[in-house]
């Protein structure tokens, strides 16, 4: 057994997103948001699952924040619901959704406990989808607005932001498949929202700079680690292709490099162009200070001449999770090293990585050994990057408890504590126990 031992100061924590825990969805004057309204429509989400109540975290926050503390974090990371803090999205402000905000932020400080705070988790609302969402332009200024407000509240205590989450989930998903909120499947409306999207968090990162606040920004996109399914000049090209579309399209915007011509030239010849303006290519590669990765897992690729994108998944060669995707504890590691050479080494924080395992209580244990090797796994690979020479400075993993798991509803268990959905009851899984050890230690057995 190898003990990898982590740079000092790496630290430790987990990491959440408003709609999957608060709850209390229609409380202290709240406003609604997408999500509200697409897990109320029939047939979108498993089981006719909602958020309305999720963990009920706004009512147990302290505890939560006690649980952290107990488990060891050093960091936590959760989003604001746009709605809570100005119901209609842009105008008035609700001083009851700001002051859950700051009490929490309170809390954790009182617990040492450092808050990363995610400016966009997917809940936008819904007044603002009523006037378009991301496909209108105007959305831009208004995340704009929203953010300086967040900062000047409570950029005096909390020093780390992100901008959007995964935005090529939120636009694709969301927009093109249509398996997320709003329920959208239009290819031209797609290219709109990646645009604003992007334009949204260039737009953020300024307001930053402007409003004076101390502290870093930086913007958390979604990954895959993308491998080619044989070493053949076709299957490699095909593999890049597959990281044009995904990870090129979000990055490359934001490091200075631009939209890849690959994925330029997909959307002008089906008539949906992306939407830039003189000026926005400036806008979005503000200079942020750190890169946000969430990661899961990683896909093999194929060639595809068929799809128009030129690439597709090849068949899984891993065990499969219950999330669909395979167990590959190296492509943590793998991906870190790919976007460090990429982006010439960004500071990176690892701002979600985790897995879905559903073991339930025998005896009132969860031995979820899935979760606990696979940790192990994507944590080893993550320190053979480090040694390699990225430079990462934090992990965050998803999540503290089971929570809302979006259009899976409560069916996909990624906590390392348990949540009874019927009583709310938290019980730490043996893998909260792994991880306290792991932060204690600033280590990990291989
Ligand atoms: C990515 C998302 O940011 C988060 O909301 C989701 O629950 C996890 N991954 C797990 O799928």
């Amino acid at each position: 057994m190898t003990v990898l031992t982590f740079p000092e100061g790496f630290q430790w924590g987990t990491a959440s997103a408003s709609y999957q825990i608060e709850g209390a969805a229609f409380e202290d004057d709240r406003g609604l948001s997408i999500w509200d309204t697409f897990t109320h429509q029939p047939g979108r989400v498993y089981g006719g699952d909602n958020g309305d109540v999720a963990c009920d975290h706004y009512h147990r926050m302290e505890q939560d924040v006690a649980l952290m503390a107990e488990l060891g974090h050093q960091i936590y990371r959760f989003s604001v619901s746009w709605s809570r803090v100005i119901p209609f999205g842009t105008g008035a402000v609700n001083e009851k959704g700001l002051d859950f905000y700051d009490r929490l932020v309170d809390t954790l400080l009182a617990h040492n406990i450092q808050p990363a705070v995610t400016l966009y988790h997917w809940d936008l609302p819904q007044a603002l989808q009523d006037l378009g969402g991301w496909a209108n332009r105007s959305i831009a200024d208004a995340f704009a607005e929203y953010a300086n407000l967040m900062y000047k509240r409570l950029g005096d205590r909390v020093t780390r932001w992100i901008t959007l989450n995964e935005p090529i989930i939120f636009t694709m998903m969301g927009h093109r498949t249509g398996v997320l909120a709003p329920g959208i499947r239009d290819l031209g409306i797609t290219a709109k929202t990646i645009h604003h999207a992007l334009l949204a968090h260039g737009k953020a990162v300024q307001a930053f700079r402007a409003s004076g606040v101390a502290g870093e920004i930086g913007i958390t996109n979604a990954n895959t680690s993308y491998e080619p399914a044989d070493d053949s000049p076709e299957t490699l090209r095909a593999t890049e292709l597959a990281r044009d579309f995904d990870s090129r399209l979000f990055h490359g915007p934001v490091y200075g490099k631009g939209y890849p011509e690959s994925v330029l030239r997909y959307y002008e010849s089906r008539g949906a162009p992306l939407p830039a303006q003189a000026g926005d290519t400036e806008v979005i590669a503000a200079p942020t200070d750190f890169l946000g990765v969430n990661l899961y897992s990683r896909q093999r690729i194929e060639p595809d001449d068929g799809r128009g994108v030129g690439f597709r998944p090849a068949r899984p060669a891993l065990p499969l999770l219950p999330m669909g995707y395979e167990a590959a504890p190296h492509s943590l590691g793998d991906f870190v090293r790919w976007v460090t050479k990429e982006y010439n080494r960004p500071k990176i924080y690892i701002t979600e990585n985790g897995v879905c395992d559903n073991t339930e209580p025998v005896n009132g244990v969860i031995d979820d050994h899935v979760r606990m090797d696979l940790l192990r796994g994507f944590l080893a690979g993550l320190h053979g990057a480090i040694q390699d020479g990225a430079d990462v400075r934090a992990y965050y993993q998803w999540s503290l408890y089971d929570n809302f798991e979006w259009a899976f509803g409560y069916s996909k268990r990624f906590g390392i504590v348990y949540t009874d959905f019927e009583t709310l009851e938290r019980i730490p899984k043996k893998s909260a126990a792994l991880y306290s050890e792991i932060i204690r230690r600033n280590a990990v057995d291989a």
